[in-house]
């Protein structure tokens, strides 16, 4: 039986991945890592835990001294999600996200070095590309140009990660994936917070003109990719994700506001978010042609079907409204400290 270390597990996309390779994988054992921070969510993670397979450790990934006994368990790989996500939240201040984003990966490195991990996914983004005119793609050969202290930190991890393969030789990996929307994402981003706004009778606030493009891709297809890297991926590769599917927030907006039975009135303008990136378009053929991914779900459905979860699921994110969610892991295991380590 073979065992992963999952970082970042009790956030959006790590708690799907999780859920993704229990599911998937019957022979695969994984400690899912979080340092529980305003982002990591272990309710998200709830129906995981009866499963013998699963194991959680809560942990910051720059406290080597936390991290080491999880690695002293034999890995067969790492995938690492733990990161401060937020784009708006690094424009505030950009100290956690060089702490965890950068700092934090090279702890991780050193650990997964020093134990001969077999493999090390690094979980990246597009935006470490910068921002696109109105046509092209970003390759996996575009020059990183972050705008962001968020894509800044997270491209620094990129590099990191390289200089690890040339000079240590250590089998990593990196995927660069575009905008994710789908069930457990925490309502500060896009998509949950126009739904749970609406739901909650509040407008929506589109930044700028509202004609910022992104590519927006299920978190079931992005979890899909990184398992097809994590076992074909060559190491030392990029692989770039997407879900070819390119639109301005303006018509994300009109979506789920008509879905959910209001009119472009709900919408507030507000002022640009600083360093805005214009747009981003993902040119995602090495994946296609060397391991075979495409993404499956189809963004008018996914979004859809992503709006109704939020409507079905209003307990769970009512809990974050308020901050109860915060109390869940105390209730689980009992106050501070680390568990689930196995010596
Ligand atoms: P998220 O903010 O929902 O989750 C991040 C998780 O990391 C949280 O559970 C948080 O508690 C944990 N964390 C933060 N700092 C930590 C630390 N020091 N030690 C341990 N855990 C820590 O983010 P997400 O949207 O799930 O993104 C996951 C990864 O995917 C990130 O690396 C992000 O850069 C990348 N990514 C996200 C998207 C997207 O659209 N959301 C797209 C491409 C790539
Ligand atoms: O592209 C991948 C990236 O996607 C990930 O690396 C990041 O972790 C993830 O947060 C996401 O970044 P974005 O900045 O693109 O996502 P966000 O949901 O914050 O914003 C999407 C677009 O919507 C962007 O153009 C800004 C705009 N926006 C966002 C918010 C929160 C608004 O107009 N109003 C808002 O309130």
């Amino acid at each position: 039986m073979s065992k992963i270390l999952v970082t970042g597990a009790a956030g959006f996309i790590g708690s799907n991945f999780v859920r993704y390779l229990l599911r998937e994988r019957p022979d695969v054992r994984v400690i899912a890592l979080d340092a529980l921070t305003y982002a990591g969510n272990l309710e998200s993670l709830s129906d995981c835990s009866c499963d013998p397979r699963f194991r959680f450790v809560r942990g910051d990934i720059c406290d080597a001294g936390v991290v080491a006994p999880v690695f002293r368990e034999h890995l067969d790989a790492v995938v690492n999600f733990a990161a401060e996500s937020h784009v708006d939240r690094s424009i505030m201040g950009a100290q956690e996200f060089v702490r965890t984003n950068f700092v934090g990966v090279q702890v991780l490195l050193d650990l997964a070095r020093e134990h001969a991990v077999g493999r090390f996914l690094q979980v990246s983004t597009d935006e470490v590309y910068g921002s696109l005119g109105p046509t092209g793609k970003f390759t996996e050969n575009t020059p990183i140009a972050p705008s962001s202290p968020y894509s800044a930190s997270k491209a620094a991890a990129d590099l990191l990660v390289h200089a690890y393969r040339t000079t240590f030789g250590l089998p990593t990996l990196i995927t660069r994936c575009s905008n994710n929307y789908g069930p457990f994402q925490f309502p500060e981003k896009l998509i949950p917070l126009f739904v749970t706004n609406l739901l909650a009778g509040q407008k929506v606030p589109l930044y700028g003109d509202g004609l910022n493009v992104r590519d927006w891709i299920h978190v079931q297809d992005h979890c899909e990719a990184i398992l097809a890297v994590l076992d074909r991926g060559k190491p030392g590769g990029v692989y770039n994700i997407g879900g070819e599917s390119e639109l301005p927030n303006i018509e994300i907006a009109r979506r789920i506001l008509h879905y959910l039975g209001h009119d472009d009135s709900m919408i507030e303008y507000v002022k640009d978010r600083p360093g805005h990136d214009r747009r981003y378009a993902m040119d995602i053929t090495r994946i296609g042609d060397d391991l075979g991914w495409q993404p499956r779900i189809d963004s008018q459905e996914g979004i859809i079907e992503t709006i109704d979860w939020y409507v079905a699921n209003e307990n769970w994110w009512r809990r974050i409204k308020t901050g109860e969610y915060l109390t869940y892991y105390d209730k689980q295991y009992g106050p501070g400290g680390v568990v689930g380590v196995e010596e």
